[in-house]
């Protein structure tokens, strides 16, 4: 499937119901079928007069976002996050997770968290603290080390040099319908959908280079 523009809205991964009853079936529509369609025809729409940039997907998009025109510089690479964090949000996810980490993930877990538990516990401070709306990450360095990085609106750790494993949408309409305020009990249930698989896909192909001698 291309990824470049024109953009489509690629479907969820899996049934709009399936993720019941952590996150319900309306949600899934509307985030999918409204949010991320908004940010998908809005990205199409500052791109269009711009063929030098149809060929570069989202993540180019946002690491090479300085160098974009200066008159759409700006809306394209909040639209462009808004299209690759909702994708990576919901590819994040699946009704049938793993639900723990393999190795080599499950090692670096340890050496950053202490072990599963204390990721959660970090994780989940984490996007207790994003203020308005945003994002949680898991994400990891050159170097297979890992950080939990918050991120506001729809900034990614990709503009930081980050690898990014996992994602968490903490925008109230991720969870306000059956969450209602309640971004807690929304994070408790999401963890129940997020999936290790694909999380430890990701960090396996991330570099990992080893530190440099002293
Ligand atoms: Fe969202």
């Amino acid at each position: 499937m291309s990824d470049h523009y024109k953009f489509i809205n690629t479907p969820l991964p899996y049934a709009y119901d399936a993720l019941e009853p952590y996150i319900d079936e309306l949600t899934m529509h509307l985030h999918h079928d409204r949010h991320l369609q908004a940010y998908t025809d809005k990205l199409n729409e500052l791109l269009a007069d711009y063929p030098q940039l149809h060929d570069m997907s989202p993540e180019q998009l946002i690491r090479y976002s300085g160098r974009l025109p200066s008159e759409i510089a700006v809306p394209v690479s909040r639209n462009a996050g808004g299209v690759y964090n909702h994708r990576f949000y919901f590819n994040a996810m699946s009704p049938q997770p793993q639900r723990s980490p393999s190795e080599p993930l499950a090692k670096a877990i340890r050496r950053a968290f202490g072990g599963l538990n204390g990721f959660k516990e970090r994780f989940k401070d984490a996007a207790l603290s994003v203020f308005g709306s945003g994002y949680a990450w898991l994400a990891a360095d050159s170097r297979g080390r890992l950080f939990i990085v918050p991120t506001v609106n729809q900034q990614t750790p990709l503009t930081r040099e980050l690898i990014p494993i996992v994602n968490i949408d903490v925008w109230e309409h991720a969870y306000y319908l059956k969450h209602y305020n309640e971004r807690g009990k929304y994070i408790d249930d999401w963890f129940n959908v997020m999936d290790w698989k694909r999380a430890g896909e990701l960090y396996a192909q991330s570099p990992r280079r080893p530190a440099p001698r002293q």
